[in-house]
């Protein structure tokens, strides 16, 4: 059931995002009504109740008193709506229309929504003719009413430190992706200063806790993956540069850079990007031109820096002098770039995508490695102790049926540093009762990770 809710949330914010870059009644934004509309029939007759309720809670989206962390993560746009109409959340109710949500969509496209409090909010949605959307009370009081029927709910709940959480952090990472994908294949300008004040916000968890932000790491962002990607590269990169001890110039760069780098693919038309089957040499060339179509877009900008152009021109070149786009012998690579082509392909490798399921970092380690002179030897084998074979932020299963999330690779690769966060029995511990558990610790040498949890939710 909660993949039908974080599907029709995505479907409402993509809908919304292509409201935006389109006109009213676009066949893109229509397919995005009747997908919802399906769903939320299918939802209304299999559960038989008559509204489904998607709280905004403190940057979160809530259903039925519980998180919805992965479009938390990647589909900011309801939240920032629900702001702005000063509701607690959206009740798309038994009888919601194509007109219902086309006319929705084309409230959350008007340059100034004239609103200051939710009555306002409402006469708004009633006198444009929505009928069967709901705008909820803002959550003190939308929370009182789940909190009646549903035991507990909020109990242990952090709130009220939204700017503080990874969460936000991510929220912002893709807002400035798609938004650049979104501005450039329509020739505007880009943010790059967004772009960069991003990224020195994520270096602000580099120093303390790095692992909370790779946990977001594994949420898939649905449809518009290359945004997702970008944030992925970005965040794996700055990690890993972090752990080398790299100048915070150069991390900066290198998480901007890996942000912006495969920006030339908004110049690749669908038709060839999300084409399931093999592509014909002519499509092949048309992908093999992103990098040089991405440097073509960000030298329109001011404000950008050589290392971004560079990293966005090079991310496929190899370390033997292969790849694309080709370039002179006596061209040096700089770091930033050699470590966000390693960033690139280790990202692709484990990354959950429509066509094909994700490896775990093994595998990724052994097709890199067997791929002789593709990468820097000496970033390589940096990136692999620095990751590990379980990454920080993913989570485990230890030999004795604990689980626990990775903070840090530590001595031994197969023996990270990780938080327990759930008993031998299976309970899960709360927050003061959680405890770090160095694997690579000789008292530790009975316990083992026995399992990768790729798709494991706290
Ligand atoms: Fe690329
Ligand atoms: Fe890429």
């Amino acid at each position: 059931m909660l993949d039908t809710i974080n599907t029709i949330i995505m479907l409402l914010c993509k809908g919304m995002a292509n409201r935006k870059l389109y006109f009213s009644d676009h066949p893109k934004v229509n397919a995005y009504s009747s997908e919802i509309i399906d769903l939320s029939n299918d939802y209304f007759r299999s559960t038989g109740s008559n509204e489904i309720f998607i709280g905004i809670i403190d940057g979160f989206y809530i259903f039925e008193g519980k998180r919805v962390f992965g479009p938390s993560v990647t589909g900011k746009q309801l939240i920032l709506l629900a702001d702005t109409l000063q509701c607690g959340g959206f009740g798309l109710q038994k009888g919601i229309s194509i007109s219902d949500l086309k006319i929705f969509f084309d409230i959350t496209a008007l340059p100034e929504i004239p609103v200051t409090k939710l009555t306002d909010a409402r006469s708004l949605f009633t006198n444009y003719g929505i009928n069967n959307i709901r705008l909820g009370e803002p959550f003190s009081d939308e929370a009182g009413k789940i909190q009646r029927t549903t035991a507990n709910v909020w109990e242990g709940q952090a709130v009220g430190k939204g700017l503080q959480s990874p969460t936000f952090l991510y929220q912002e990472l893709y807002e400035v992706v798609s938004k650049a994908y979104g501005d450039a294949s329509f020739d505007r300008t880009l943010d790059i200063d967004k772009a960069r004040s991003v990224s020195e916000f994520m270096l602000r968890y580099v120093q303390s806790s790095f692992s909370d932000v790779m946990q977001h790491v594994h949420y898939p962002d649905y449809d518009s993956y290359t945004v997702g990607h970008s944030v992925r590269v970005s965040s794996l990169a700055v990690y890993v540069g972090s752990k080398m001890q790299w100048s915070k110039k150069d991390l900066l760069s290198i998480g901007t850079a890996a942000l912006l780098h495969d920006i030339g693919k908004c110049r690749i038309p669908d038709s060839i990007l999300f084409k399931k089957g093999r592509l014909t040499d002519e499509e092949f060339e048309v992908i093999r031109d992103h990098p040089r179509a991405g440097v073509e877009i960000l030298l329109e900008q001011k404000d950008i820096s050589e290392l971004d152009l560079a990293a966005c021109w090079g991310h496929h070149l190899r370390y033997d002098g292969g790849g694309y786009p080709k370039q002179p012998e006596w061209a040096v690579r700089h770091p930033v770039t050699a470590l966000l082509q390693i960033c690139d392909v280790f990202e692709a490798l484990t990354a959950v995508r429509p066509y094909k399921a994700a490896l775990d970092p093994q595998g990724a380690y052994t097709i890199m490695l067997a791929d002789k002179g593709a990468f820097h030897p000496g970033l390589m084998a940096a990136f692999i102790s620095m990751v590990g074979l379980y990454p920080p932020g993913t989570y485990v299963k230890l030999s004795d049926k604990r689980v626990g999330m990775v903070t840090e690779v530590s001595e031994y690769i197969d023996r990270p540093k990780v938080i327990v966060i759930s008993s031998k029995i299976g309970e899960s511990l709360g927050e003061d009762d959680q405890y770090l558990l160095n694997l690579s610790d000789k008292q530790q040498q009975a316990v083992s990770v026995d399992q990768l949890l790729l798709d494991y939710q706290e």
